[in-house]
């Protein structure tokens, strides 16, 4: 009898995006005419092309693997050198982190799920709420989690609120937790967390040998000056976190697929009987066990980010979503809803009118707007009363769902 991981038995329904989908392709079957007119600000999924620079190395990169001469077989797992040379020279630059503390992976999603897997299911871990669906789903599955209560919350996770009264950025819990997840600027808030906040989580992890598993996937969209752009721009981070970053959403490789996590050389974990071990080499070790590397020609398309070309195309890039947040915010605000993010991240997370919940919220953004939008308490109960906006999306279909939040909800 081949036995189930039961543990996927207490996962609640679908995934959110999935489950999103599914709603929207309902309702597009029951409404065709309603279907051609859709705008999708739901997930955060890029809709501009690959940058020039990206492209072009990318196709060199084929031609390359189409000759004997230039053809190359298995990569190293951890990544190409000169990848992990782009990111350390680049990302990295006035950091602490060398190239070998670099792991090339095909996404964020996958590493901050897969990290589990070099830590015990004993652990404590603390997430915040509203949050990034992932970190809690990968627990539940790992078995870190009792069941879900009828709001969805699991028993065995810490869940830390963040809400407007402490703009979306958690306070330090009075109990201990062994691993922490950030991620700022935040998904699905938006909001940055400063450098003392950040600060008082290091040291807070740093007092409790725990550690933080930072995701840093929305970075370039920072805007403002002193917004930590890493971890690892805090003091004592590199003894207490792990960070994700992510070509997704800055270089427009959601389809393209290429990320990477960091592992400081000097952070350690405890085995059961006290001794402790350096992550870094766990996670190699899982590495080249479980994963091949990503593929070549993108792992070309992904260091051609970090040529001249490639940094004034992703600007111009990330210059045109802010600009839609920007869009976004103003006709929210115009028609008196409350409005969190968009400033330093593609998000903006907007609270639902007096008494409307956040599904309902879908719903009528779907139904009356022909706008997809995500509820807020998808991500977390924290996040009930608020949707969240996507600005990954033309600036014509911005204006259009602009001039729609108005004429709908105004
Ligand atoms: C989101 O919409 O929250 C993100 O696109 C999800 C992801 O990056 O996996």
């Amino acid at each position: 009898m081949a036995r189930i991981n039961d543990n996927f038995l207490k996962l609640k329904a679908g995934y959110l995006f999935p489950e999103i989908g599914r709603r929207v392709k309902a309702f597009t079957e029951a409404n065709p005419e309603a279907a051609a007119r859709l705008i999708r600000c739901g997930i955060g999924d890029v809709t501009e092309p690959l940058p020039e620079a990206c492209r072009k190395a990318m196709h060199d990169a084929v031609d390359e693997q189409g000759d004997s001469k230039t053809f190359r077989g298995y990569g190293p797992e951890q990544g190409y050198d000169f990848l992990r040379d782009a990111i350390a020279d680049n990302t990295y630059a006035d950091l602490p982190i060398s190239a070998d503390e670099i792991f090339i992976s095909d996404g964020s999603k996958c590493d901050s799920g897969n990290i589990l897997d070099i830590f015990d299911p004993g652990n404590t871990i603390a997430i915040t709420d509203p949050v990034y669906p992932v970190y809690v789903d990968t627990n539940v599955m790992i078995g870190n989690t009792g069941e879900a209560d009828e709001n969805g919350a699991y028993e065995g996770l810490v869940y830390l609120p963040c809400t407007a009264e402490n703009d979306f950025v958690p306070a330090i819990p009075e109990e201990k937790v062994d691993i922490i997840y950030l991620c700022y600027p935040n998904n699905p808030t938006g909001a940055t967390a400063t450098r003392e906040q950040l600060t008082a989580w290091v040291n807070y992890a740093k007092e409790n040998n725990s550690i933080i598993l930072y995701d840093a996937a929305y970075s370039a969209f920072i805007q403002e000056d002193d917004v930590p752009r890493s971890i690892f721009e805090i003091d004592g981070a590199r003894e207490c976190a792990i960070e994700f970053q992510s070509f997704s959403k800055n270089g427009g490789f959601t389809g393209t697929r290429c990320a990477y996590t960091v592992i400081p050389k000097d952070l350690v974990g405890y085995a059961e009987d006290g001794s402790t071990h350096p992550l870094h080499g766990l996670w190699s070790r899982r590495h080249s066990t479980k994963f091949n590397g990503a593929s070549y020609p993108v792992q070309r398309g992904a260091a051609a980010v970090f040529s001249e070309e490639g940094k004034a195309q992703v600007a111009a890039l990330i210059e045109g979503y802010m600009g839609n947040a920007t869009l976004l915010r103003e006709a929210c605000q115009k028609i008196g809803l409350p409005v969190f993010g968009g400033v330093n991240a593609p998000y903006v997370w907007v609270g639902c009118p007096e008494g409307i919940t956040s599904w309902d919220m879908f719903d009528r953004m779907l139904e009356q707007a022909n706008v997809v939008i995500t509820p807020g308490s998808g991500f977390g109960a924290a996040g009930e009363g608020y949707f969240r906006i996507s600005a990954f999306n033309s600036r014509e279909n911005v204006e259009e769902v602009c001039r729609r939040i108005e004429e709908n909800l105004g």
